[in-house]
């Protein structure tokens, strides 16, 4: 999609379409052949409300062809993700309506107003269409957006933020497109080839750590894990250096390309949806894609463990007691495996010992890791947990500013006695109830005092429901939060 700003206003352009944005009972100002063309609209057409969205023709009288005039609901109540949303919902209806160009009338906080409304725009508008090219017959694309700002607008930063926003969005959909490609097609090996592409086209530096190396180094979690798959478990490393401060903040991700429980196999209603296990490494992908497309002053190291989850004479089964990754520890941790569906903490425990051993300062993890968090949160948030509360802080407003919202679970002692093996140093499964929590109080044994974060990130990596900005399936969520972080991390 392409992004010009000027300073006329929507109501002036010579386009297909005009977008304009109204609050519950705001009068709209424009030329008179305008508020004539209003004085149609009767007040249960459109009254501002969320979520409405209303067509006007022109027939001639203005300059815009058309004018869709899409509802922000009442002014008290508006936030950023209001104004994206509604822009969301408006994209999608210019793209039906087979409208290639627009101008967006842009009121409010121009930086984040503008930053919002270009990213929903290119989130609304994505599809994933790999395997079903035929169906794109008739199909129309929204190309071509002009933003029109108020007269006192710096179009230089305008432009600058149109130009960021555009990057992170299309860093959200890469996320998408990998998330929502299936485990027959997307194999931890796969994983490593979209890390290395993503490596050279980006200037990053990309390591690979297979079945080879991972047993040469003692990655005991992970090959435990992928044991039971022919597709073999993949370590996947990336570096980005932007600055010259040698001690990186990781982004730890869990890639399982399929989970379908292992010998602990899950029942089959809704197993497909295990091909999204993966979303966790993918957004550390994004991320890192993002990150240097803004070239920000900062240093990154990307950890990915990628594993199949199959049951077969080969894979690792309940009872087994697994050695993690030793990394800078004087002692492995070893793990009494009680449920091979448990995997996710397992394959991370080894990540992240590796990111610590690699002299992370801060880490931060996401991981479609329980069910249990799904129970509690619904597809509404993600699960924040760690060990640090001002990094938590600091991930809680990048999510209320980008809507990828984060929700504070405990990480108290009582938690954490509840992974004790009598066999081994932790078991895979905390019990029935507090799931979430005794899945990170496991993570939370490989990262010592590093601070760190975990997202647990099962709800809200797909969603099954069509969303104002985002249609059925992967939704790249945490690119955009972590993004934002990083952009004011200092
Ligand atoms: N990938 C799943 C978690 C999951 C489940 C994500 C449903 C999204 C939707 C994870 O590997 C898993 O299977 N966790 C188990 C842990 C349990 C066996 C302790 C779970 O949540 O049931
Ligand atoms: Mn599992
Ligand atoms: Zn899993």
């Amino acid at each position: 999609m392409n992004f010009s700003v000027t300073t006329s206003s929507a109501l002036s352009q010579k386009q297909p379409a005009a977008v304009l944005f109204a609050f519950e009972k705001q009068r709209l100002d424009g030329p008179a052949a305008f508020k004539n063309l209003l004085r149609h609209v009767g007040p249960k057409e459109f009254r501002g409300a969320e979520r409405q969205i209303f067509l006007l023709h022109s027939a001639g009288k203005l300059a815009p062809q058309r004018i869709l005039l899409v509802g922000l609901g009442k002014r008290d109540k508006f936030t950023t993700e209001t104004l994206r949303r509604a822009m969301g919902i408006a994209a999608k209806k210019l793209r039906d309506l087979g409208v290639e160009r627009a101008a967006v009338q842009v009121a409010g906080d121009v930086g984040d107003s503008l930053g919002a409304i270009v990213e929903a725009a290119i989130l609304a508008t994505y599809q994933f269409r790999q395997f079903k090219p035929d169906d794109d017959g008739d199909a129309t694309e929204l190309k071509t957006l002009t933003l029109c700002l108020p007269a006192y607008a710096d179009l230089k930063a305008a432009r600058k933020a149109a130009a960021d926003a555009q990057i992170v969005a299309e860093a959200t959909n890469y996320a998408r497109e990998i998330g929502n490609l299936p485990g027959n097609v997307v194999t931890p090996q796969v994983m490593a080839d979209y890390a290395r592409k993503l490596a050279d086209d980006s200037g990053l530096v990309c390591t690979v750590f297979a079945k080879k190396e991972l047993e040469a180094g003692g990655f005991g979690g992970l090959l435990a894990v992928g044991g039971g798959s022919a597709n073999e478990p993949h370590l996947i490393v990336l570096e980005y250096c932007g600055s010259k401060d040698a001690t990186p903040i990781a982004l730890v991700g869990k890639a399982i390309t399929f989970d379908s429980g292992g010998i602990s196999i899950k029942p089959s209603d809704k197993m497909d949806e295990m091909k999204f296990d993966k979303c966790g490494g993918v957004a550390v992908l994004a991320i890192m894609k993002a990150i240097a497309q803004l070239k920000l002053p900062l240093n990154l190291i990307g950890v990915i463990s990628s594993a199949e989850n199959m049951p077969g004479s080969t894979s690792y089964r309940p009872g087994d007691i697994v050695t993690s990754y030793r990394g800078a520890d004087k002692r492995a941790v070893t793990i009494e495996v009680l449920n091979t569906d448990a995997e996710g903490r397992i394959v991370l425990g080894d990540a992240l010992a590796y990111a610590r051993e690699r002299g992370a300062k801060t880490i931060i993890d996401f991981a479609t890791l329980t069910g249990a968090c799904v129970v509690a949160l619904g597809s509404i948030a993600a699960g924040l947990l760690g060990n640090d509360d001002a990094l938590q802080e600091k991930i809680r407003a990048s999510a209320d500013r980008t809507g990828d919202r984060v929700w504070p679970l405990p990480l108290w002692q009582e938690y954490k006695d509840k992974i004790k093996s009598d066999v081994a140093d932790i078991k895979n499964t905390g019990g029935r109830y507090g799931g979430a929590i005794t899945a990170a109080a496991f993570l939370a044994k490989y990262v010592g005092d590093t601070p760190w974060a975990h997202l647990d990130i099962a709800g809200t990596a797909w969603t099954t429901e069509e969303l104002p900005y985002l249609t059925k399936g992967a939704t790249g969520f945490g690119v955009r939060l972590v993004v934002d972080l990083l952009r004011r991390w200092n």
